[in-house]
């Protein structure tokens, strides 16, 4: 027999195209090794109200892979250690109520599907003593310890197919066509997305820009004959010496939201070079959909090897991808830490030699 027996499973933060084909390949693992399954609803507010619980067998799971979003639902403002509520403190700590919570519902471990901040969570929760399983998710790609978090490859896809789009209406009417795609603090999608779809400036958080140079690099296209220009812009990208475009600040229990830069730098470039520009931000329809095939086959990797981990008795780690392998690395290498691009990756001195302008 197991030591485990009994697990819940939650979908935590943003959702991300693959949520599903982890949970799919968790319950079906877990059903042939014997392990029941609880399925947790809205991230860790399925462990404040067990009524938001549901037991998940095969036949729940079948026909999920290919699905979007979760079909545990999840939320990025419930973390438990401060819990937004309506009093003049805006917050409360729940944390007690949902260890409480998880023993009386007879759980042995806890597999948390999330980015940074659940994982994070999570990782409070083990050091508060739930044995822990984590599996990395973001579109962003900005956990540290894996090459890859499932979510990205279907975002990077969209981003691409999105580009491709605005380069045909972009060369017919001569104009600058800014894209804005997510990813927080991180520039993964901008430059995978933009490399994909054959941008001419890709600006991301990890350098800074200054607009007349991007607006130089656009002249010298126009020197050779090019008459539009596609500039991906990821939200987290700010001037040299400037700020990051906030749309809401932090505030108890929520995160800040970034958005509004690639307008600006719309706004700017059409001065700077007087060709029109617009801005189209590409938002969350980067996180909506099916995931790709690669997302599938790295969710369900995620999901069968956190299975193992629990056959093994092996907590407080999270599943990582570390290729050709799967490998657990400890929570506690991961939270707390944000994987930005390194200003050495092959593909940036790549796309500078390509002529891309990177804004500096
Ligand atoms: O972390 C995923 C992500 O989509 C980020 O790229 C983006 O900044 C954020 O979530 C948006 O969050 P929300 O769903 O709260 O708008």
């Amino acid at each position: 027999m197991p030591l485990v027996k009994k697990i819940g499973v939650l979908t935590g933060g943003g959702d991300a195209p693959g949520l599903n084909a982890v949970i799919r390949a968790v319950v079906k693992a877990a059903y042939n090794a014997s392990i029941e399954v609880v399925g947790l609803e809205d991230s860790f507010d399925g462990l404040l109200d067990p009524s938001r619980t549901r037991r998940l067998t095969p036949k729940d799971v079948t026909g999920i892979l290919r699905l979007g979003g979760t079909i545990l639902g999840t939320t990025n403002r419930g973390d438990p250690f401060e819990y937004p509520v309506d009093t003049p403190e805006g917050k409360v700590d729940y944390s007690d109520r949902v260890v409480d919570t998880f023993h009386r519902m007879g759980l042995n471990a806890l597999v948390v599907i999330g980015g940074d901040g659940s994982l994070s969570i999570a990782h409070r929760f083990y050091l508060k003593g739930i044995p822990i399983v984590g599996i990395p998710k973001t579109i962003d790609n900005d956990i540290v310890g894996t090459t890859s978090c499932f979510g990205f490859d279907t975002a990077v896809d969209f981003a691409a197919e999105a580009i491709d789009r605005l380069h045909t209406t972009a060369e017919a009417h001569k104009r600058i066509m800014v894209v804005e795609v997510m990813g927080r603090y991180a520039g993964w999608i901008a430059l995978h997305g933009g490399i994909a779809g054959g941008a001419d400036v890709i600006l991301m958080p990890e350098i800074p820009y200054d607009l007349g140079k991007v607006a130089a690099a656009l002249r010298r296209r126009e020197s050779f004959g090019a008459k539009f220009s596609i500039v991906v812009v990821a939200e987290g990208a700010k001037a040299i010496g400037g700020q990051l475009t906030v749309k809401t600040a932090a505030r108890a229990g929520h995160v800040e939201r970034l958005g509004g830069v690639g307008i600006t730098v719309a706004e700017q470039l059409e001065e700077m070079t007087g060709r029109e520009a617009r801005c189209v931000v590409l938002g969350h329809l980067q996180r909506g959909g099916g995931p790709t095939a690669f997302d599938r086959v790295l969710a369900t990797r995620f999901g069968g090897a956190a299975v193992e981990l629990l056959k093994r008795g092996v907590f407080g780690k999270m599943v990582a991808n570390n290729p050709p392998d799967i490998v657990p690395i400890p929570l506690a290498d991961v939270v707390g830490r944000t994987k930005t691009v390194p200003l050495d990756y092959d593909l940036l001195r790549t796309a500078r030699a390509l002529g891309v302008s990177l804004g500096d």
